[in-house]
């Protein structure tokens, strides 16, 4: 790894966001369908489509400042999706397994929240302003996300939203 200016250190967090996002689509469809609130499953749901955007958005900025993305693997998120799995797959009192997803979907989306702040700075410091328009917009949305799954784990969600 080459880390000599803000510009390798920038193509760092993007990658590990390109990846992360990737690697978080998929585990997001299976806490989804293993989720028991109806209210939980939508705000997953919500998420993939979230995610697929902000895929969509480091591929443009990918493009924008002629960068490849490919050949890098998120090790933060993968210890992360493994904590999602677990619960995923857990047997138990469904209220209590939904509360394990939504602080491990939580623990995911604060990894990101991180990762953007960090990109968005770097891209700000370099003059990369379309690029940081778009960190911007998927930095709101994680945000929105996060507290859309503090307002799931305090209101008691599961109060009559059992399938
Ligand atoms: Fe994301």
């Amino acid at each position: 790894m080459r880390l000599n200016t803000l510009r390798d250190l920038l193509l760092i967090q993007l990658k590990d966001l390109y990846s992360s996002e990737g690697q978080i689509l998929q585990a997001l469809q299976h806490m989804a369908e293993s989720a028991y609130s109806l209210d939980l499953r939508q705000a997953l749901i919500a998420h993939i489509k979230r995610t697929e955007h902000q895929i969509s958005r480091l591929e443009i900025i990918f493009e924008k400042m002629e960068m490849q993305h490919n050949g890098e693997w998120s090790e933060g998120m993968e210890g992360l999706i493994k904590e999602c799995r677990i619960y995923i797959r857990a047997e138990g009192e469904p209220h209590i397994k939904d509360t394990a997803l939504i602080t491990a979907a939580q623990k995911v989306d604060n990894y990101e929240i991180i990762c953007y702040s960090a990109a968005l700075t770097y891209a700000r410091e370099l003059g990369f302003d379309d690029e940081a328009q778009l960190l911007e917009e998927s930095l709101d949305e994680e945000n929105t996300i996060h507290k859309d799954l503090i307002n799931l784990a305090k209101g008691g969600f599961f109060s009559a939203q059992e399938q």
